[in-house]
């Protein structure tokens, strides 16, 4: 299908868009799809390791019962994200960053790949695939140095104790901080953009529900109609690589 800005973005959002300065973006594993990186749900199947789904090897039951096999899942997750590059979504929000004098990007993903597009200040929700950090002392280390991650070395050199991945695992708390920079900029937010999440997980689906509360005009972008999506003044259903260098 031809995707042109005049068959998808209305004159409304094209001037909101235009005039807006505080904006609110809230991404999820959609934004990645099309570089490659599966998503959790939508298609109809959900990601699996070794037969277990997803939500059982990356929870925190497995981490206490198994950290090497919760190691060996994300060590498997981070070869696959090292090989894939930023799709033009990425790019587009990064951009946006640079246009807007208020912009918040609030992500699920623990991919890295807004980073790896140039996006600064990214309010990771649920951490980060690319650190790692003491189960004890709590010192974080990066995953991006080569010789630590070659040495598949998970022990913390300040106290020795074991490394974790930084990654929020099912059962577990969202980083306080992020949370509530997530919720004070989404109660100031003009213009919220909800972009490839299913919105079936909380506290990340509530922020577009605070953003309206406060007036925020809120555009989903995803193939797929979400629990979000009759909240939404405008559904964009289509794929984020292809709508967001739209605008
Ligand atoms: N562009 C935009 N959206 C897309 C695209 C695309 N190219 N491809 C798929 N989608 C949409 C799907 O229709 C689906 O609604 O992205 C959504 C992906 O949903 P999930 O897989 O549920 O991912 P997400 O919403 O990020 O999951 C939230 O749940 O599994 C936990 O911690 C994990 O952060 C994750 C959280």
């Amino acid at each position: 299908m031809n995707v042109n800005q005049q068959t998808v973005i209305s004159d409304e959002l094209c001037e909101r868009f235009r005039r807006a300065r505080r904006v609110f973006v809230l991404t999820g594993a959609g934004v990645s799809a099309e570089s490659g990186v599966p998503t959790f749900r939508g298609g109809g199947q959900t990601a699996a390791w070794k037969g277990m789904p997803f939500d059982k090897i990356s929870s925190a039951g497995m981490l206490e019962r198994n950290l090497p096999e919760v190691w060996e899942w994300f060590n498997y997750r981070r070869d696959v994200i090292e090989k894939i590059e930023p799709n033009a979504a990425h790019h587009a929000i990064a951009r946006w960053q640079q246009r807007f004098p208020d912009f918040t990007l609030v992500t699920q993903n623990v991919d890295g790949l807004h980073e790896a597009a140039g996006s600064k200040d990214v309010i990771e929700l649920h951490g980060n695939i690319w650190r790692a950090r003491c189960i004890s002392c709590g010192a974080k280390y990066n995953l991006r140095d080569k010789e630590r991650a070659a040495a598949r070395d998970f022990t913390c050199a300040e106290c020795g104790n074991y490394l974790r991945p930084d990654v929020v695992l099912f059962g577990e708390m969202l980083p306080v901080g992020a949370l509530d920079r997530a919720v004070v900029k989404a109660k100031s937010a003009e213009l919220c953009f909800v972009v490839g999440t299913s919105a079936l997980v909380y506290p990340a689906a509530g922020f577009p529900e605070i953003a309206k509360a406060v007036g925020a005009y809120i555009v989903e972008i995803n193939p797929e109609p979400t629990p979000l999506s009759d909240l939404c003044d405008e559904v964009i259903q289509g794929k984020a690589g292809e709508i967001l260098p739209l605008f």
